[in-house]
């Protein structure tokens, strides 16, 4: 098992460059399974997840091939129509198999996701939508077994609002016989990206980025040529490392325009960024202030930055309040922070941190994704070496991160 090693303390220069988004890859592979014959997507960011994705898809019947951060993804036959449970237990995207095979095959057998580090996550919303239009869905032995001679276009209303949910049905729908329309509708960047691909293959999308969105069937789309948005969460991580380490850093190829909220609380605490062309220069303050955030969907502050986030309040100057409100157990970093000097205090959905002088060196262990990013941002400022073990959950989605921030000026490397 790969771990980690940061000796912190170095403020961070230079410029680095943002690789494509991991959540708006996933469902565009996905949405060639709509489509037969040869799809290409570009900037695609070399991952763990892609490549978890890429096999399950292959698995399928597809051919997959991914070189020098471009997919070709040949959709002419489908052999199974099942996503096994190794498959989606590792990745639970992976349920974005299931409406567009229900779309194009009229059937799709695809393992319940199970729950995951950060909560339960189920997808009762996925099933909703797809019985409302039409799917005969029954549970069996941990799978979903879903079956439609031709779905029919349906108005959906989400309790809440769920991004891979949003996707799936919009790709069910473009394929329905009929206008579906989806209520209470993520609203995150990612969404948008995979209905421009969408509308790039043909199909009739309006609203995307709104809360609702009106999806007019169409009976066949052209496969995909597309090239992917950049990741947001890579950016606000980056960022993030460049305000701890109070450093002066170049980041290029990210949108701004996609991190509003992240960018006007990041400022609150005393970081300057400032847009140049298409760089954003990120200086981090003597001592950042202590501010509070709640996590909320789109275009509110992204549960994604939030463990990035409490390592930057860790060493804050004050009280900082974090409030989660999108995943019930998504504080896992917390202990990890605490071995590293934080003094942080957890009541149900809300963490009071405490800002101390420094955090110190520690070993400690990645528990998710993004957990991890909190990690390798508190061991860039801590005094002393931080290791940090299990970096797989970080190879999920960061692509080549050690090299990205070496470049930086950082003490890390990876110790096999
Ligand atoms: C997507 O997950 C992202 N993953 C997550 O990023 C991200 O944290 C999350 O959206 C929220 O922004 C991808 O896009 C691949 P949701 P998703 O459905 O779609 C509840 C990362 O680190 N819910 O928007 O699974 C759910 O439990 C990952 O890159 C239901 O109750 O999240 C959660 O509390 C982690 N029923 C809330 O909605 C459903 O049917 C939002 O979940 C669906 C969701």
């Amino acid at each position: 098992m790969d771990k980690i090693e940061i000796i912190g303390g170095v403020k961070l220069s230079g410029e680095v460059t943002i690789s494509g988004a991991k959540n708006a890859v996933l469902p565009l592979m996905t949405a060639a399974i709509l489509s037969s014959g040869e799809n290409i997507i570009r900037n695609v960011p070399n991952l763990r997840d892609v490549m978890t994705m890429g096999k399950l898809l292959a698995h399928l019947g597809f051919g997959f091939h991914l070189e020098d951060n471009q997919i070709l993804l040949q959709t002419k036959k489908i052999t199974s129509i099942e996503a096994p449970y190794d498959f989606v237990k590792t990745m639970r995207a992976s349920v974005l198999v299931l409406g567009p095979l229900l779309a194009r095959t009229g059937r799709a057998k695809v393992s319940l996701p199970g729950g995951c580090a950060i909560g339960a996550r189920p997808i009762n919303l996925h099933i909703m939508g797809l019985e409302k239009m039409g799917a005969k869905i029954t549970l069996s032995e941990g799978y979903i077994e879903a079956s439609a001679k031709r779905l029919k276009g349906a108005t959906i209303y989400f309790d809440i609002p769920t991004v891979t949910g949003t996707e799936n049905l919009m790709m069910a729908a473009a394929l329905a016989d009929g206008t579906t329309i989806l209520e209470n509708a993520a609203r995150e960047p990612e969404v948008v990206d995979l209905a421009n691909a969408l509308i790039s293959m043909g199909a009739d999308i309006q609203g995307a980025g709104t809360s609702s969105i009106k999806i007019n069937g169409v009976n066949k789309l052209r496969p995909l040529d597309y090239t992917v948005i950049p990741d947001r969460i890579e950016t606000a991580t980056f960022i993030a490392a460049a305000a701890i380490t109070r450093g002066d850093v170049k980041i290029k190829g990210g949108r701004p325009e996609h991190l509003e909220a992240v960018i006007n609380k990041i400022k609150e605490a005393g970081v300057r960024v400032v847009q140049k062309n298409d760089k954003l220069i990120v200086k981090g303050p003597e001592r950042l202030s202590s501010i509070d955030i709640k996590t909320m969907p789109h275009p509110g502050f992204p549960t994604d930055m939030q463990a990035q986030f409490m390592a930057l309040m860790a060493i804050a100057d004050g009280t900082s309040l974090i409030t989660e409100s999108i995943f019930e157990n998504r504080f896992m970093h917390v202990a990890e922070l605490k071995r590293m000097g934080a003094d942080i205090k957890v009541e149900g959905s809300t963490a009071t941190v405490k800002g101390v002088e420094s955090l110190t060196g520690a070993p400690v262990m990645a528990t998710d994704l993004r957990a991890s990013a909190s990690l390798v941002v508190a061991g860039l400022a801590a005094h002393g070496t931080t290791v940090i073990d299990r970096v797989y959950h970080l190879d999920r989605g960061y692509e080549k991160i050690e090299e990205k921030l070496r470049m930086l000026g950082a003490k890390i490397r990876r110790v096999k």
